[in-house]
């Protein structure tokens, strides 16, 4: 079956089965391999992407679910907050092995877009869901503080 949808802002079609995961298409038909897959469940967080700028689960969603909704991935993801988190993640150093913090920077820029200004609490439910093996969670909480300060002050001055 053929599904329509747009992936970091250009249109695409895939063929699939309509309850081929999306993570498959990104991984496999459209070669983004910047998304992961962890356990396959919706238990990790490793796969999130955006759907029409909601942090979803890559691999508990059907194709068919999504068509004609606009999807980002680690690879098309752009703004002020994508910019400073990146920039965040590296001033605080947060990554160890790596495998996990595509899904955490997606989740952390869906957080940033819907609430500027996070306070600790905000940050830990919305990350709540994003598993890290590594156990970087202490520095992924202040990185996304930093980058709520950061894209703040961006605002401020604008
Ligand atoms: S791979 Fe999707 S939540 Fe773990
Ligand atoms: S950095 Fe290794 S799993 Fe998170």
């Amino acid at each position: 079956m053929s599904t329509a949808l747009t992936v970091n802002g250009r249109p695409v079609t895939v063929e699939a089965e309509p309850d081929t995961p999306l993570l498959w298409v990104l991984r496999a038909d459209l070669q983004l391999t910047g998304t992961k897959f962890g356990c396959g469940m919706a238990l990790c967080g490793a796969c999130t992407v955006h759907a029409n700028g909601q942090a979803i689960r890559s691999c508990v969603t059907p194709v068919s679910a999504v068509a004609g909704q606009a999807i980002t991935t680690i690879e098309g993801v752009e703004g002020p907050e994508i910019a400073a988190l990146r920039a965040a993640w590296t001033a605080v150093d947060v990554v160890q092995c790596g495998y996990c913090q595509s899904g955490q920077l997606m989740s952390a820029c869906a957080l940033l877009k819907t609430n500027p200004k996070p306070d600790t609490a905000a940050i830990r439910e919305a990350m709540d869901g994003n598993l890290c093996r590594c156990g970087t969670y202490q520095r992924i909480e202040e990185a996304v503080a930093l980058a709520a300060q950061q894209t703040g002050q961006q605002a401020a001055k604008a």
